[in-house]
């Protein structure tokens, strides 16, 4: 609970950094997310070219931290609907993963949505030179914290339905 309650998305970084070992890490924690079937059906792209998260910041709205990011892991899958129907749910549990070993190492992070947006995630997809048959799912910034945030604390007893909904 103690990382999940520090993970908390962080846009802003300083100039640090981050070791090839702890991206490593951070790949790890991805492919030990559950997968359906075990398919594990994703790919990543790790991306530290200060023009590439340049490129990449300018995809979007919501994504002009990666300008300043030292990093980020790009998740992408064939998300094809009849051979992996749950790649969706994979590539979440893949991120989530991501995100909390990122937290555990003192690295902020930020989950930038791409898939559905096929407006921004095919504008990610060229400048990635990704295969046609794939779809960019998500792009984690990464980045030492500039400034730390409060943890979160969320519980919300009106979401739970005991026995029934
Ligand atoms: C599917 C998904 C897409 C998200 N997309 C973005 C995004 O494009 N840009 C961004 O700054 N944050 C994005 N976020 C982060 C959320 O805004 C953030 O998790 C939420 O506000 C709660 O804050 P916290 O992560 O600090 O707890 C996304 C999160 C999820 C789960």
């Amino acid at each position: 609970m103690k990382t999940i309650y520090k993970r908390r998305s962080i846009r802003q970084y300083t100039d640090k950094k981050i070791s090839i070992g702890d991206l490593e890490k951070l790949l790890k924690a991805g492919m030990n997310a559950p997968s359906a079937h075990n398919q594990k059906p994703y790919d990543f792209i790790v991306v530290t070219d200060k023009a590439t998260l340049k490129k990449l910041s300018e995809t979007g709205p919501y994504c002009s931290m990666l300008e300043n990011a030292a990093a980020a892991i790009v998740v992408v899958s064939v998300a094809d609907k009849e051979t992996t129907p749950y790649w969706q749910a994979d590539c979440g549990a893949v991120v989530e993963n991501i995100l909390l070993e990122a937290t555990d190492l003192g690295i902020g992070s930020c989950w930038i949505g791409e898939y559905p947006v096929l407006e921004k995630s095919e504008k990610v997809k060229r400048i990635l030179e990704v295969p046609t048959n794939y779809q960019v799912f998500a792009t984690i910034s990464l980045g030492y914290p500039l400034k730390e945030k409060q943890e979160n604390d969320n519980y919300y007893p009106e979401k739970v339905h005991i026995g029934r909904f």
